[in-house]
C-alpha cells in the first residue's frame, strides 16, 4: 500500500502519477496500468486536456474509485467565481466522477481578487464537487494571504520541488500552515538521471538516479507526482518505499540545490493560447 501524508484533514499518497502531455489513448492505457501496479494518486488539470482519458483509465483498471485520490486543476483564466464553479463542474464531468479528492488552483492570478477566487473554491468544496481543495505555484506571502481568506481548510501547494531547486522558504510556510508540499518534476523532467551524485548514491542502493531523486523528496513527507509515457518506467518510478537514504546522502543531494534550479518559469498573464 502506498504510504500517506495527512495534511488538514487530507490523506494524500506520497506517490502519484503525473499525466501533463499525455493525451488520448496513450494516456487512458498508462493511468490504467499505473493503477493496476499499485499507484493510487492520479494528477491532471484542465489545461492538460486530458480528463476524459484520465477518467477512462480509472474505470479500465478495475480499482475502486474510492481508493484512488484524483486531483485535478482550474486554469487561472477561469477564476471569476462563477467560471471556477462551471470550470469544477465540467472537470467532473469530463473525468465522469461524482466529485474529485482534490481541486487546485492552478497557478496565481494577479488579474482577479484572491478572495473571490477562494470563495467559489470553497464553495465548490461545499457543493460537493471536490472532497479536499489547495492550491499550486503559490508563494510564502500567497500560502498567508489564501490560509487567511478560505473559509475552509487549504490541504496543500504543488510546486516544483526536486533536488536542483532550493524552495525551503515555501516548504517552510506550508508547514507553518499545515499543508502538504506535492512536487512537481520530481525528477527534473527526466534530468535526474544525468546527476552523477544521485547516479553514485544510487548505484549503492541498486536504484537508479531518478529513484533516488524520489526516495530524497518522499523521505520528508514531499508527495511526488512523476509523469511518464513508458509502461516500464511506472514500476520503477514506484520502487522507492523499499530503502533508505542516510542522513548523509540526504545532505549530500540537498546540496545539489543551486539559484538557477528552477524548469518551469511561467507567469499567467491572462492570454493562455488554448483558452
Ligand atoms: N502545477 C503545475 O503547475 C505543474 C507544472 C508541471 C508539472 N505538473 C505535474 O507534475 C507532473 C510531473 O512533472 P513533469 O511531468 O513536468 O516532470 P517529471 O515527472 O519530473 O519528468 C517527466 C520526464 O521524465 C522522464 N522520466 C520519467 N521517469 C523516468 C525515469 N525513471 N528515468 C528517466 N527519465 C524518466 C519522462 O520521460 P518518458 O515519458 O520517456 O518516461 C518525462 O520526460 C506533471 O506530469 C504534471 O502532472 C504540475
Amino acid at each position: 500500500m502506498t504510504p500517506v501524508v495527512e495534511a488538514n484533514g487530507a490523506r494524500i499518497p506520497l506517490l502519484g502519477l503525473g499525466t501533463w502531455d499525455l493525451r488520448g489513448r496513450a494516456c487512458a492505457r498508462i493511468v490504467e496500468q499505473a493503477l493496476r501496479l499499485g499507484y493510487r494518486h492520479i494528477d491532471t488539470a484542465e489545461m492538460y486536456d486530458n480528463e476524459r482519458e484520465v477518467g477512462e483509465g480509472l474505470r479500465a483498471s478495475g480499482v475502486p474509485r474510492n481508493d484512488v485520490f484524483v486531483v485535478t486543476k482550474i486554469w487561472p483564466s477561469h477564476f471569476a467565481p462563477r467560471e471556477l464553479l462551471r470550470a469544477a463542474k465540467e472537470s467532473v464531468s469530463k473525468l465522469r466522477v461524482q466529485e474529485v479528492d482534490l481541486l487546485l488552483l492552478h497557478w496565481p492570478n494577479p488579474k482577479i481578487p484572491l478572495s473571490e477566487t477562494l470563495g467559489a473554491l470553497c464553495k465548490a468544496k461545499e457543493a460537493g464537487l471536490a472532497r479536499h481543495i489547495g492550491v499550486s505555484n503559490f508563494s510564502v506571502a500567497l500560502i498567508d494571504e489564501a490560509t487567511r481568506l478560505a473559509s475552509e481548510p487549504l490541504v496543500c501547494n504543488q510546486v516544483e520541488l526536486h533536488p536542483f531547486i532550493d524552495q525551503s522558504k515555501v516548504r517552510a510556510a506550508c508547514k507553518a500552515h499545515g499543508l502538504a508540499v506535492v512536487a512537481y518534476c520530481p525528477i527534473a523532467r527526466g534530468n535526474a538521471k544525468n546527476s552523477a551524485v544521485l547516479a553514485r548514491i544510487g548505484e549503492r542502493h541498486r536504484k537508479s538516479a531518478a529513484q533516488v531523486s524520489l526516495r530524497f523528496l518522499v523521505q520528508q513527507q514531499v508527495v511526488v507526482i512523476p509523469r511518464t509515457s513508458k509502461i516500464e518506467r511506472l514500476s520503477e518510478n514506484a520502487a522507492i518505499f523499499d530503502f533508505e537514504l542516510a542522513a548523509d546522502e540526504m545532505a549530500e543531494i540537498g546540496a545539489l540545490a543551486h539559484g538557477d534550479g528552477r524548469i518551469v518559469d511561467y507567469a499567467f498573464s491572462g492570454t493562455p493560447k488554448w483558452d
